[in-house]
């Protein structure tokens, strides 16, 4: 069975609880059986790694090109600020989605860059839980086409 890795960046372990007018009250671990039962009814699995650590991400995307056949990733600010996770995402050759709660563009100036959009195969941002669900039929529908 081929593997989706999801991958969630900095302060996105404290969902829930942080900034809920922003971000809703679901917790991360919500998320991510959400996305799960959606890759399952695709006939994938889907493995999911939080890190607060830019490093450990960025090893994470090294270890699955063994591993995983596509990644989604919501690298929370590092999106904004981290040209060393989007070289390791270039190096990842399966598909790849970034994925935000809210919508970046429309909030402060410095979330209106994103470090990995260049390396991407799309982005998904604004639909709050719904972008967890969807994301899994994107890289599910481009696995499919390969
Ligand atoms: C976020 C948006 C980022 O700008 C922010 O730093 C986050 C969460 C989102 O899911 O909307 O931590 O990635």
């Amino acid at each position: 069975m081929q593997e989706i890795l999801l991958l969630s960046g900095p302060n996105l372990d404290l969902l829930g609880t942080r900034s809920p007018e922003i971000y809703g009250s679901m917790t991360l671990e919500e998320h991510v059986e959400a996305a799960r039962s959606r890759a399952a009814a695709a006939g994938l699995s889907l493995r999911h790694l939080q890190s607060n650590f830019e490093g450990d991400l960025i090893e994470a995307v090294h270890a699955a090109r063994e591993t995983s056949a596509g990644i989604i990733i919501n690298a929370g600010a590092l999106t904004h600020s981290s040209w060393a996770l989007g070289d390791a995402l270039a190096i990842f050759s399966g598909p790849k989605v970034e994925l935000h709660l809210s919508n970046p563009a429309a909030r402060e100036p410095f979330r209106h860059v994103s470090t990995l959009a260049r390396v991407v195969d799309g982005s998904l941002a604004g639909f709050g839980a719904l972008g967890y669900v969807l994301a899994v039929d994107a890289v599910a529908a481009l696995l499919a086409a390969r």
